[in-house]
């Protein structure tokens, strides 16, 4: 069964229903100031830093769900009945009820008792500030008489102490209100810069700024005791809970609208212009106060509107495809690359399933979002890119995660993740094939932020290879270190004592354990390398000697040669220790027993290397690919997706760690862990078999899956980390929506590998490996400043192989579209077909 449906035409998930299984959310802001926001107007909102700048509050894990949000409610002046116009926080049943949450926006339309409301709530580009647009009609035949009233709760900015420092945070809450406007100034007396603001564009009836004058003591949200009564406190709040409440009296006559705007906003003063007058402590309001005058005229707020729906407009116009899936369009056109915009802003910090306080970017996932990105904003992916080779050490392993408002990487979780510095390569190359920026390899980048410890970017990359290389172990497979990918295999901490860290307690030197899945990381990353300096090495490409001498290596510039070396070297070592024989092994622990073995009684067979593995081309061509890869079909595949391992660990080991801590079929213990779902569509795609790498693709797409809305639960426009594997009770449930390298690595996987359009050093790669039941399809890329229009035509039902191919009218040899093409938008056609001979 289904809450709703896709609306394409204007970009929108329409929720039809408010009772969604779990709150259905979406996100508003792009740069700096950020929200969440429900299909119930839930959710919460922060500058930049979801932990240490956070302006409202939000309850994770509450009962009644979704608590904390940007409510509103009208309460009819005649009847004292009152409702919420988004049904939450008072759960009064509406006659219509419908949410679209779209780019960067969301709209919850409804009505009741003859009065329709529209809400629209989203952030201005380039504002630190959000708008509620809300528009109310009387759709009755008689006249109305309304009190509207807003409501928030304003979080003390660190949301961590905010949930936890009671002693000290009942105590601090400062407020003023001035011309209607309330402005929340906890902390700002000392050390503070910034306040935010809560304006309306109405004249007040009255406000409140006291959650427990407003509410009630001992009453929810549901009943506020002001909006029973219809009579506002007018009280100011100090200390405990400050709110921010404005009441509007609205008259309507039947068949009358009036729009009334909110608006909710950060900003910051100078640090000697905080106070006017300068020795009062009342907030400096001339730099704002410009900002809300302008925002709170409704020609504003739509055109502000207008702007942002042109600037999505441009960046989704960057790849769109024209298929016989529609499941396949919406999600490339619209939620999937949607979702890898999201996913890159965000990284792991603030979901409905991230709290926004636990970690802050991490360096392997923050590389991997920007595979799927790179297209839409190059320029914020090379900022990026910086930041994070910035927290790599002189070893070339990296800081696993850094905190976005400092760029420091974080010392609780410290390194030793052996797999991070490989997914730089990964992306520093991705960015280059993008962009064709190969100044970026020149750019000095300090290691740890150490000031003086800067080389190029190049440097940092070679000594990402080098960093695998300097730590082999007992068979030559790379050490795992804490953990690889899969953070929850953790074969070097024996955990034993509830509350100890899975990853961090490190117990064992670490000189045993060994990851096969690196090793095969190794290959994809060492074969990448060899590539880019190719290319240096020819020297037509802006980095010559004389160039790099310049920036400082301390290294060699290595040859070529040297990385295809290691890569065939550590190739061999794969073949010899990490094959199985029907799969490739997954890794051998502190005993140096093997894991992902047919010895093995649970954690048989892993999804991971045989991804990786067939990724970095091996066995493609001697049929050992196809073996690994049919073996995935015939142990891990199910409808809902492809489970990470089989059999589960049905208790926990000692020596392998959170792994083997979660219930069989949950999370890394045997879920569909959908991050890893795409290796095995790209894997599938590299020996030509279109149909299986689609079907794949298919069964987590979550647009696919919108009709078992009861049973996955989760959104149906955005991936979800994990869906419950085989072994659970809930088999087939999605868990941790939004934020996942399933965003970017799916979108990778069905632009680039199976659309098969990918960008490379000397061209556009058109190399589609599709359903063999297609007969074409049209996408259009922009490449390079250059829109190519591409025309796949399938007269002969393959799934792979490009027999012609013609540019502007012409035939060319191959399947790359050159770089040195004319400016403007060019026609590629091409035919797939059976080669002869
Ligand atoms: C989470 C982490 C990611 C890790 C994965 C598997 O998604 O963010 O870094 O690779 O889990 O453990
Ligand atoms: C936990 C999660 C795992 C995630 C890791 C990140 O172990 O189970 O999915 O990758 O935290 O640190």
């Amino acid at each position: 069964m289904r809450f709703g449906h896709f609306d394409d035409e204007r970009r929108e998930y329409v929720i039809t229903r408010p009772d969604t299984p779990l709150p259905w959310i979406n996100y508003l802001g792009s740069e700096s100031y950020f929200g969440l926001i429900s299909n119930t107007a839930g959710g919460y909102s922060f500058y930049k830093d979801a932990r240490l700048r956070r302006l409202t509050r939000y309850r994770y894990n509450n009962s009644p769900l979704d608590m904390g949000g940007r409510y509103l409610y009208l309460r009819d002046n005649q009847t004292g009945k009152y409702w919420s116009p988004s049904w939450m926080p008072t759960r009064v049943k509406l006659d219509e009820y419908e949410c679209r949450h779209g780019m960067g926006y969301t709209i919850i339309q409804s009505k009741l008792n003859g009065i329709r409301t529209s809400t629209r709530t989203f952030v201005p580009l380039g504002q630190s500030l959000e708008l509620w647009q809300l528009t109310l009609t009387n759709d009755s035949a008689s006249d109305s008489d309304l009190s509207v009233f807003s409501a928030i709760e304003f979080c003390l900015w660190d949301a961590n102490d905010d949930a936890t420092n009671f002693q000290r945070n009942y105590s601090i809450g400062q407020m003023e209100i001035v011309d209607g406007v309330i402005y929340h100034k906890t902390e700002y007396r000392e050390r503070r810069d910034h306040f935010a603001y809560f304006a309306c564009s109405e004249d007040l009836v009255g406000y409140d700024t006291i959650r427990e004058d407003f509410l009630g003591s001992y009453r929810g949200w549901n009943e506020p005791q002001v909006v029973e009564s219809g009579k506002s406190s007018n009280t100011e709040a100090h200390g405990w809970q400050p709110i921010g409440s404005h009441h509007v009296n609205v008259k309507l006559k039947a068949g009358e609208s009036k729009q009334i705007i909110f608006i909710l906003g950060y900003h910051e003063n100078p640090k000697d212009d905080k106070f006017d007058p300068p020795d009062s402590q009342t907030i400096n309001k001339r730099t704002v106060m410009p900002i809300i005058k302008r925002f709170l005229k409704s020609e504003e707020a739509d055109q502000a509107f207008a702007d942002l729906r042109t600037y999505w407009d441009n960046l989704l116009g960057k790849y769109t495809v024209s298929s016989p899936d529609a499941h396949t369009n919406r999600m490339v056109n619209i939620w999937n690359a949607y979702q890898t915009m999201i996913t890159f802003n965000m990284s792991r910090s603030a979901s409905y399933f991230e709290s926004g306080i636990g970690r802050g970017m991490g360096f392997r996932d923050s590389n991997q979002d920007l595979l799927g990105f790179v297209h839409l904003i190059p320029e914020r992916a090379r900022e990026r890119i910086l930041d994070l080779a910035a927290t790599q050490l002189p070893s070339g392993g990296a800081y696993h995660q850094y905190q976005p408002l400092t760029k420091r990487g974080n010392n609780d979780v410290g390194s030793g993740f052996n797999d991070d510095p490989h997914w730089l390569v990964l992306a520093v190359t991705a960015y280059i094939k993008e962009t064709g920026d190969w100044g970026i390899l020149n750019q000095p980048v300090p290691y740890d932020n150490q000031p003086g410890s800067e080389t190029p970017l190049f440097e940092h990359l070679q000594r990402c290879i080098q960093y695998t290389l300097d730590r082999l172990g007992p068979h030559g497979l790379p050490l795992i270190g804490r953990a690889d990918w899969n953070d929850c295999l953790n074969l070097n901490c024996f955990s034993d004592s509830p509350g100890q860290s899975f990853q961090t307690t490190t117990n064992k030197d670490g000189k045993v354990a060994e990851s096969v899945f690196i090793a095969g990381l190794f290959v994809l990353s060492a074969r990448e390398m060899a590539e880019l300096v190719k290319r240096i090495e020819s020297d037509a490409l802006g980095l010559s000697k004389s160039q790099t001498s310049k920036v400082n290596l301390t290294f060699d510039l290595r040859p070529s040669t040297f990385y295809m070396q290691a890569a065939s070297d550590m190739e061999s070592t794969i073949w010899s220790h990490g094959w199985d024989g029907e799969w490739f092994r997954r890794a051998y622990d502190d005993f140096r027993r093997v894991l992902g073995s047919k010895e093995n009684d649970e954690g048989r067979i892993f999804i991971e290397p045989q991804g990786i593995c067939v990724m970095a081309g091996l066995g493609v061509d001697d049929g050992r690919a196809q073996k690994a890869l049919d073996s995935v079909e015939m142990h891990l595949a199910t409808p809902h997706g492809i489970v990470l391992q089989q059999p589960a660990f049905s208790k926990y080991y000692l020596h392998l760690g959170e792994i083997s801590s979660y219930p069989p079929g949950y999370k890394e213990n045997a879920g569909i862990f959908c991050h890893t779902n795409p290796w095995i569509m790209i894997a599938e795609t590299r020996l030509g078999r279109g149909d299986r790498a689609f079907d794949y693709y298919t069964r987590i797409n979550p647009s696919a899956r919108e009709e078992l809305g009861e049973l996955h639960r989760c959104e149906p426009y955005v991936y979800s980390q994990m869906i419950a594997g085989k072994d659970a009770p809930t088999h087939g449930e999605a868990k941790n929506s939004w934020l996942t390298g399933t965003a970017a690595w799916n979108y990778v996987a069905i632009t680039q590998w199976i659309l098969g359009i990918r960008a490379e050093y000397d061209g556009l790669r058109v190399d589609p490996c599709i359903p063999s039941a297609w007969d074409g399809f049209e996408a259009t890329r922009t490449f390079r400043g250059r829109v190519m229009r591409i025309v796949v035509h399938n007269p002969e039902r393959v799934c792979k192989g490009v027999v012609k191919m013609m540019m502007d009218g012409s035939v060319v040899e191959g399947n790359l579209v050159p770089l040195d093409l004319a400016a403007g938008e060019h026609l590629i056609e091409i035919w797939l077909g059976v080669k002869n001979g």
